[in-house]
């Protein structure tokens, strides 16, 4: 009985140590910016995005008359989902005009830093970071 008690513990200890953790991450922010600089892997987001995603998306991931505006997606879009629908696309079959998100799950410059993309846009969603190419704390080359 005893031990059937003390295991219930530490199995109960682990699950709020789990859900401490996960909040722990969870308000953790995917980007830094700081006096309006950022760090390497923001602006390496903001690199493949220009890259990958502006053709569609428009400059500063602030969407086109073809693709939606990021920077409102992310407002309510988990980062699951975000990640789901860049790695798998996507196909709008409801309107006249087929507006396609193609699939990047086998573009190695989009999955390799889909974490810096994220970042990257995320900063922009919450207004932490302006459109326009970012500056970073240490002009180095990556
Ligand atoms: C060929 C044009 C094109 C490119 C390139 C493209 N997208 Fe898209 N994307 C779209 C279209 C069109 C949609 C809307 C699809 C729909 O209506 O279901 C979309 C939808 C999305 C959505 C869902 C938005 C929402 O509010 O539901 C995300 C997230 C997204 N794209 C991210 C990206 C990222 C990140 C990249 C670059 C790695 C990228 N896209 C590159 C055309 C594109």
């Amino acid at each position: 009985m005893m031990l059937r008690l003390f295991g219930g513990g530490l199995a109960l200890a682990a699950l709020v140590l789990s859900a401490t953790l996960s909040n722990a991450t969870a308000d953790q922010k995917p980007y830094v910016v700081k006096d309006g600089k950022t760090d390497q892997n923001t602006y390496n987001g903001w690199r493949r995005y220009s890259e990958s995603c502006l053709r569609c998306h428009g400059p500063d991931g602030s969407g086109s008359s073809y693709a939606p505006d990021l920077t409102n997606s992310l407002k309510t879009m988990s980062e699951d989902t975000f990640k789901a629908t860049v790695m798998g696309g996507r196909v709008n079959v409801g309107q006249a005009n087929q507006n396609v998100m193609p699939m990047f799950a086998n573009v190695e410059d989009v999955a390799m830093y889909i974490d810096d993309i994220y970042g990257y846009l995320k900063a922009r969603s919450d207004g932490a970071l302006d459109r326009g190419r970012p500056e970073r704390f240490k002009d180095e080359k990556k």
